[in-house]
């Protein structure tokens, strides 16, 4: 035993959708505008009070239920958010205790929208080293909670949700082959909560400039997310001995769909080896790729033996891609 596999899948997302006909009534954009620059039909959004502990709940008791393990029987939770419903205590703690997993050591990541990868390396290695076995794996975001409504520029591109993955030991050569981590912290103030943290704390003036929001300047992240997304992909199949030629599936971080159609195009990818599911609910960061896997799987779109890439990339700037051959 010394790989992992994942043997459950969970999503959730909020009932509420705000279109973009929505939007257009809050700030000066257009359908037209948001559909062609970034595939994005609408999106789910919380409602007041909901917070991502809440997503993941839902999220991880599906995975469970399908993994048919019982949360007593976990040994770690990990989730992956850069939305916590608290600096602390973690997310993972409080999903913890809505799931009565009471033997599981429980933990959050901050790897903006790489979070789903970076957080299934983590699992890979606890499971792999035999250090724990049952594992639960969640990207969940309430991206809205961090959202500049008056902001065109980003308030179009995010929404909420969770994904969920259980996984447990397995042999080698199956399951999770390869993971791929990476970051450039220079290029950090691309895509940056600025206040809140140690550096700016809250203050009448930071709350004032509206720096508790997301600020990104998109079209330099976008210059810079293909290239970091093809490189990925390239290297976490190097590592386990495969090319792109071997993938059957790629499950790109859902971001904005011209960037994964670059993204395919230059990985000589059909449309039918690339999930694709922005235009439904915008882009979540580590729910992304975590409902994406999950939604791809309840499709039929990942057979047993298929190669499937996970391939994400988010402010940090950071970057991960994970290679599994199902089981
Ligand atoms: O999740 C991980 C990291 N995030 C990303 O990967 C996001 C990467 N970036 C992107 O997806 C794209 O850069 C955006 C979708 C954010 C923006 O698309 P773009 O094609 O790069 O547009 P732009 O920022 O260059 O703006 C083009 C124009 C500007 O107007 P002018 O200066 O040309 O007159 C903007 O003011 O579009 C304007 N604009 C809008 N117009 C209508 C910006 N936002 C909007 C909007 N509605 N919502």
């Amino acid at each position: 035993m010394n790989s992992a596999k994942i043997v459950g899948l969970g999503k959730y997302v909020p009932p509420k959708v705000l279109t973009n006909a929505d939007l257009e009534k809050m700030v000066d954009t257009s359908d037209e505008w948001i559909s062609t620059r970034t595939g994005i039909k609408e999106r789910h959004i919380v409602k007041k009070g909901e917070a991502t502990s809440d997503l993941a709940y839902e999220a991880a008791k599906q995975a469970l239920k399908h993994s048919q393990i019982k949360a007593k029987n976990l040994d770690l939770i990990i989730v992956a958010t850069i939305t916590p419903d608290t600096q602390f205590p973690s997310t993972a703690c409080y999903l913890q205790s809505y799931l009565g997993a009471k033997n599981a050591a429980c933990f959050d990541i901050s790897a903006a929208c790489a979070g789903f990868p970076y957080a299934l390396a983590m699992a890979w290695q606890f499971l792999k080293s035999g250090f724990y076995r049952n594992t639960l794996v969640i990207g969940a975001e309430v991206l809205t909670s961090i959202t500049d409504w008056e902001d065109r520029s980003t308030c179009v591109l995010f929404g909420d949700g969770a994904g969920a993955a259980v996984l447990v030991p397995c042999r080698a050569k199956t399951g999770i082959l390869n993971c791929y981590l990476g970051g450039d912290g220079s290029l950090g103030d691309m895509l940056i909560l600025p206040a809140g943290g140690s550096r700016r704390p809250a203050t009448q003036e930071t709350i004032k400039k509206r720096l508790h929001y997301i600020k990104m300047r998109g079209n330099e992240v976008f210059k810079i997310a293909v290239r970091i997304m093809v490189d990925t992909a390239k290297k976490t199949l190097a590592g386990c001995d495969l090319t792109t030629k071997d993938i059957d599936l790629l499950v790109p971080h859902q971001a904005n769909s011209r960037i994964i159609n670059a993204v395919a195009k230059r990985l000589d990818l059909s449309s039918q080896q690339v999930f694709v599911n922005i235009d439904r609910y915008g882009n979540m960061s580590s729910a992304s790729s975590a409902i994406a896997l999950c939604e791809a799987y309840e499709e039929g779109r990942i057979k047993k033996g298929n190669i499937v890439v996970l391939d994400a990339f988010g402010g940090g700037i950071v970057w991960g891609g994970c290679a599994i051959k199902w089981a």
